[in-house]
């Protein structure tokens, strides 16, 4: 049995094939390698142990069916996408042709050649819209909401907003919609934060390790321009260790049965939620510095509150988020500190 990981040498992609590999299972690593540290990545995953490495695109219809077409393959995790909002709305068509092309070329080649095989997507919280119906309250750190105390379900109206929600929500909709037409065995689950090791954090993606850099800036450099933010900072995450991600991937195939056709709402849960004003304030107290920065607009159908209701993923995949915000955030530290030439003592 063998896994195929799209993206695998992205952030999530490579922590999940580093799982995989360390374990001793059959991987493929498929990614195009566009990202930046993506080659950083497959290097670090070549020290760990042997796997097979495929330089192919997803956007090929071609390479997607030979790379399905391997014998033993169990499972795919979808992992290989354009992953920011910003960047959508730059070129909404590159976004549509690697999120929603890339993921029917996908379902296509299983469909042809591997109906048996697993396929587990990741998606987005930005399916929800900009949740407009929570009706929230402004703190001193967060927004919050009145009367949602678990988080958001999968109840919750999907709202394709920007071109980036558009492509995730499309390529979601397709994946359940191949389970449902096709009997194809897929899942998808819809993530908001997701930080830890191995991500090439930037201003675009990835808030946590991104302000965890500008912190370590700080550190080394007091007097440093402010860096910005968008909107006021209340915004509020339940901030998911990539580790339980992988655990969650690793859940989904394991109870296909029950999961097929499903999408499931995963996250840190509330107990690790954060606004960025309570990250800002975490990194100052543990790092003795004074985070400075300047506000921008509000990022486009920015939800001021997410927090994944884990409820549906708990009774059917027998999953539960286990790394504490406090925990990660250490780990996010050190990963981001061991980038710089000289790396910081603290
Ligand atoms: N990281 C998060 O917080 C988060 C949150 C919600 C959803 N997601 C989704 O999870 C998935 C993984 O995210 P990530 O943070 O690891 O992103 P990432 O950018 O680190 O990894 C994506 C990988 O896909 C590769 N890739 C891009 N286009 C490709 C193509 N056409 N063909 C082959 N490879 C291609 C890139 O080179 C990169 O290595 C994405 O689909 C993303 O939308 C991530």
């Amino acid at each position: 049995m063998s896994y195929l990981i799209t993206g695998g040498c992205g952030f999530v992609g490579s922590n999940m094939a580093a799982y995989l590999i360390r374990k001793g299972e059959t991987v493929t690593v498929l990614d195009n390698l566009s990202r930046d540290g993506a080659f950083a990545n497959l290097t670090w995953l070549r020290s760990l142990g042997s796997f097979l490495f495929v330089h192919a695109d997803t956007r090929n219809p071609f390479e997607m069916e030979e790379a399905v077409r391997q014998p033993g393959l169990r499972a795919v995790f979808h992992l290989a996408g354009q992953v920011a909002m910003t960047t959508s709305l730059r070129s909404p068509r590159r976004d549509f042709e690697i999120n929603v092309l890339g993921s029917i070329n996908l379902l296509e080649a299983v469909r042809a050649y591997a109906p048996m095989l697993t396929v587990v997507y990741a998606s987005s919280n930005k399916v929800y819209g900009n949740l407009g119906f929570l009706d929230l309250v402004e703190g001193d750190t967060r927004y919050h909401p009145r009367d949602v105390r678990q988080g958001v379900d999968e109840s919750a109206p999907l709202e394709f907003h920007t071109p980036y929600g558009c492509s995730k929500g499309a390529a979601d909709q397709y994946m359940l919609d191949y389970a449902r037409g096709f009997g194809l065995d897929t899942v998808v689950l819809r993530h908001s934060t997701i930080y830890g090791g191995r991500q090439f954090a930037t201003f675009d993606q990835g808030w946590v390790g991104w302000f965890c850099q500008q912190a370590i800036e700080t550190m080394r450099q007091p007097e440093r321009p402010p860096f910005t933010i968008s909107g006021d900072g209340k915004q509020v995450r339940d901030l998911l260790h990539v580790s339980d991600a992988v655990a969650c991937y690793m859940a989904a195939a394991e109870h296909i049965d029950a999961a097929r056709g499903h999408a499931f709402n995963i996250g840190g849960a509330a107990e690790n939620s954060m606004s960025l004003i309570e990250l800002f304030q975490f990194l100052e107290a543990r790092l003795g510095i004074k985070m400075n920065y300047e506000r921008l607009p509000w990022r486009q159908s920015d939800q001021k509150y997410f927090v994944a209701d884990n409820a549906k993923a708990s009774k059917l995949l027998a999953w539960k988020p286990q790394v504490t915000k406090q925990a990660g955030i250490e780990a996010t530290l050190e990963w981001e500190n061991s980038k710089l030439a000289t790396p910081l003592h603290f």
